[in-house]
């Protein structure tokens, strides 16, 4: 099988913005209690940060975390995790039926994310709450000082504003399984009305309203006109939200997800360019991807935790090569859309349906997916080039037919150009031939691949790193012309300089 393309730092996309490599905490599972946060944990600090974890997170190049849910934030008062731990209430948590301590908190949190470098993405409840909690949550974490709410943080120990520029207004707000689901137009009104409050407390917010679910939610593309019709003059971007999984052994449909997240992304920007031209507006709206990932949703009905527990294990799915590739394929239908999409999250970060996973006492290890993203956040940074791949193809039941290359290109301010390239047949070696004489005089530095014999080898407790990536010789090139073979099921990051 072959493919080719041409790079020209002439065409491109557009600028990567940093926070296309965000991540996801929700108090789920374990992704907090026992993930992020484990007091007592030997490689705890002085906060009961797990600071093997926080390594980890550094590593995997995180830049913004999106906080507390997820489904969890529709049913969360905010006021429960401030103040005195000692104080704080032991609550029902009924999107995921467990019980929450709230021993962490916004303030932990905030800590959390200066410690790790990251920015942080706040969710406001707009499923049991609205207007008047998330302006007041704004005043507690922005406002400096001499207003209740803003001197109640400084008693709480933090002196100085959190500063949180970034706030999601609800989530999935068009799912029947939040708790306060709504219509796309009593969403629309609340989410407008709380984020002209919001405002009014600090008025350099960036602010996402929820867009849908996923693709095939039946109110796709009706809940995003309207939604924004009540919110355009309010609101920076609109969510998506999009998981993948391999349904009966369709291999070859799963490797192709990124028809489904490119479509999707397409669908989403010719929306809201329809809203605008209707509003008669000259503005843009950015898409926040804020959750992606693979997760096996079908097994979930195996997955019975005791209800009321805390911490429980919670959808803590085992990453394979095979989903480690979607996952890089993920990352370039985010990154061949970066004109449009300028926030990301990989949901989650830690254990729950995470490139991190840890064991209560115990270590901490990468998954495989943990390999694409952290390839992606840190060479992934400056202007994307496009990339027109002339590529064999192969039938696919979901997609129909679809190309074995799935590629993208980033040129950095260093000078150096990093191909990202996915090989999505199963069976045969891909030998990719890129023109890059208008590069200038380039050679390969590196060409790392993530790839197995053993397609559903993964890492586990027992074996951590059974699954890492390798360095492949042989890519080069001659005469203005990059010539690499991509070996099957592969994720490949060929650096040129
Ligand atoms: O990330 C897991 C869950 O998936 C989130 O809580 C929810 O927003 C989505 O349905």
């Amino acid at each position: 099988a072959t493919a080719s393309f041409t790079l020209h730092p002439d065409f491109a996309v557009g600028e990567v913005h940093p926070h296309l490599f965000g991540s996801f905490v929700e108090h789920m599972g374990r992704c907090v209690y026992t993930g992020i946060y484990e007091p007592g944990h030997p490689t705890a600090d002085e906060d009961g940060l797990r600071t093997d974890v926080l390594e980890l997170i550094r590593e995997l190049g995180v830049t913004l975390v999106r906080y507390p849910g997820g489904n969890f934030v529709s049913g969360y008062r905010w006021e429960d995790g401030v103040g005195p731990a000692e104080e704080r209430p032991r609550r029902l948590e009924q999107a995921w039926r467990a019980v929450e301590t709230n021993q962490f908190g916004l303030s932990e949190f905030m800590n959390f994310t200066r410690k790790t470098g990251v920015d942080p993405m706040m969710a406001v409840n707009l499923g049991t709450r609205g207007v008047e909690e998330a302006r007041q949550l704004v005043e507690y974490s922005n406002h400096p000082g001499g207003t209740e709410l803003s001197e109640l943080r400084r008693t709480h120990g933090d002196d100085k504003p959190f500063d949180i520029r970034l706030w999601c207004l609800g989530n999935e707000m068009d799912g029947p399984w939040q708790i306060g689901h709504k219509t796309a137009e009593e969403y629309g009104r609340l989410a407008a009305e709380t984020a002209k409050a919001m405002r009014l407390v600090d008025p350099d917010l960036r602010l996402v309203a929820c867009g849908s679910s996923h693709s095939g939610m039946p109110t796709f593309g009706h809940w995003e006109e309207t939604v924004l019709g009540h919110t355009w003059e309010y609101v920076d971007y609109i969510s998506c939200h999009a998981y993948y999984q391999e349904f009966d052994g369709d291999v070859d449909s799963f490797l192709a997800s990124a028809v489904n997240m490119e479509h999707f992304i397409e669908s989403v920007v010719a929306g809201s360019d329809h809203v605008a031209a209707k509003l008669q507006s000259s503005k843009k709206l950015m898409i926040s991807f804020d959750e992606w990932n693979v997760w096996y949703q079908s097994r979930q009905p195996d997955e019975k935790p005791e209800p009321w527990s805390v911490a429980p294990r919670l959808i803590e799915d085992n990453y394979t090569v095979t989903d480690a590739v979607v996952v890089g394929s993920l990352l370039i239908a985010l990154l061949r859309h970066c004109d449009r999409v300028t926030a990301a999250c990989l949901a989650q970060l830690v254990n729950v349906i995470a490139p991190i996973m840890t064991e209560p006492g115990g270590p901490a290890w990468r998954q495989s997916s943990f390999y694409p993203f952290a390839d992606a956040a840190k060479h992934g940074r400056g202007r994307v080039l496009r990339v027109e791949p002339t590529s064999s193809t192969h039938e696919t039941a979901k997609y129909g037919e679809v190309d074995l290359l799935h590629a993208t290109a980033v040129q950095g301010e260093d000078g150096t150009t990093t191909v990202f390239a996915v090989n999505r047949s199963t069976t045969d070696e891909l030998e990719l031939a890129v023109d890059v004489r208008n590069l200038g005089d380039v050679r390969v530095l590196e060409h790392r691949v993530l790839a197995d014999a053993d397609r559903h080898a993964s890492n586990t407790l027992a074996e951590p790193d059974r699954v890492r990536p390798t360095t492949r010789e042989g890519s080069a090139v001659a005469e203005g012309r990059l010539t690499a073979v991509l070996p099957p099921l592969s994720w490949n990051v060929l650096r040129l300089g």
